[in-house]
């Protein structure tokens, strides 16, 4: 069966911009595919966040996936770092891949724009990300455009390992960025981003969520003038969220104006986000609240993550000229 292989990194609060973006559409896939998800928890040590943070944050990612839907019986769940195996493949790929492609990577450029330092393994970020993708064998990664450019580097590292080793060495890659939400905007009209603080949160308090709603950026056309629609970002928001009609009857008030203001656009995305997220919430909260469970399905988790990266690295050791490990019983 076909895999697919995404992760997100723990490190601040999961944003609409993240479900929409990345796990509805993976979580779509996950129904016909054999799928691979993970918590990047070594990418967010990058950032040096506090250990008891990285923890907390590391089991919301995980109470998220699966407050979504996630059937971890079916799909694979797991610590990015459960799985050392990825990092002996990413060591294997840094020896295909010029440094000067390195420091052109977005996390480099994320972190020099946010006045972070660029450590080593900032900048080796792209390489570790390509070893997760490849290490699973993955055929697609679902993830927002921003991410676009660490996949194709990943499909360039597994084409010149390919070249070198044989045609089957590694499974070459595919990003999968769905169009309609490769770029959902922020309450500032830019991408919706952790870095810009501009998020409307996916399980924050409904009073908070309201409140980002309400800080939403819009121009000054005041109640009675007809407005863009498709230059409103609550609109862009809005129709990825309600019904057609619902979209329909937005679009025909924003237009018409006369009594339809932005606030009013604002209370109804504010309303169709709470419907849409008051249940799987709940869920969030409930997984939250047993964090045993959450470990024992992350760590059954990486049992099966480790056994496909133990036969892509097995293979490649063999290809490559290492000597063949014996790991002893995984699984
Ligand atoms: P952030 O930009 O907030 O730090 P991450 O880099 O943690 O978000 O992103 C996790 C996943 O969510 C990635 O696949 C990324 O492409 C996707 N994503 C993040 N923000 C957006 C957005 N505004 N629109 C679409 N996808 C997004
Ligand atoms: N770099 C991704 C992000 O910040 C997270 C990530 C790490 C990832 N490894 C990955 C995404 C492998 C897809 C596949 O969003």
């Amino acid at each position: 069966m076909a895999r697919a292989v995404t992760g997100i990194q723990p490190s601040g609060q999961v944003h609409v911009g993240n479900w929409l973006g990345m796990i509805r559409p993976a979580l779509t896939i996950a129904q016909d595919w054999e799928s691979y998800f993970f918590v990047a928890d070594w990418h967010a040590l990058t950032s040096h966040p506090e250990p008891d943070v990285l923890r907390r944050a590391t089991r919301e990612i995980a109470a998220t996936w699966l407050a979504l839907g996630l059937d971890a019986d079916r799909s694979t769940l797991f610590r990015q770092s459960d799985v050392p195996e990825v990092q002996e493949l990413a060591w294997i790929l840094g020896t295909v891949i010029p440094a000067g492609l390195l420091e052109r990577g977005h996390a480099v450029k994320a972190a020099r724009d946010g006045g972070r330092e660029v450590n080593a393994s900032t900048w080796w970020y792209p390489t570790l990300m390509a070893a997760d993708i490849l290490a699973y064998g993955a055929d697609v990664v679902p993830v927002g455009a921003d991410q676009k450019q660490h996949v194709e580097m990943a499909r360039d590292m597994a084409i010149k390992i390919n070249v070198r080793f044989g045609d089957d060495a590694l499974v070459v890659p595919e990003p999968r960025v769905r169009a309609e939400v490769g770029v959902v905007p922020g309450t500032d009209g830019r991408k919706m981003s952790k870095s810009y603080g501009n998020v409307v949160p996916l399980f924050d308090t409904p009073k908070r969520t309201r409140k980002a709603i309400m800080g939403i950026v819009t121009d000054s056309l005041g109640v009675d003038e007809p407005k863009d629609p498709d230059r409103c970002t609550v609109f862009q928001l809005y129709k990825l969220l309600a019904t057609d009609d619902e979209v329909a009857e937005m679009d025909a008030d924003l237009r018409r104006g006369r009594g339809y203001g932005y606030g009013h656009a604002k209370e109804a995305l504010a309303l169709v986000m709470e419907r849409t997220v008051a249940m799987p919430r709940e869920c969030y909260t409930e997984w939250l609240a047993s964090p045993a469970r959450l470990d024992e399905i992350l760590d059954a988790g990486a049992r099966r993550a480790r056994v496909a990266a133990a036969a892509t690295l097995d293979r490649l050791r063999e290809r490559v000229g290492l000597h063949a490990l014996r790991r002893g019983s995984l699984g």
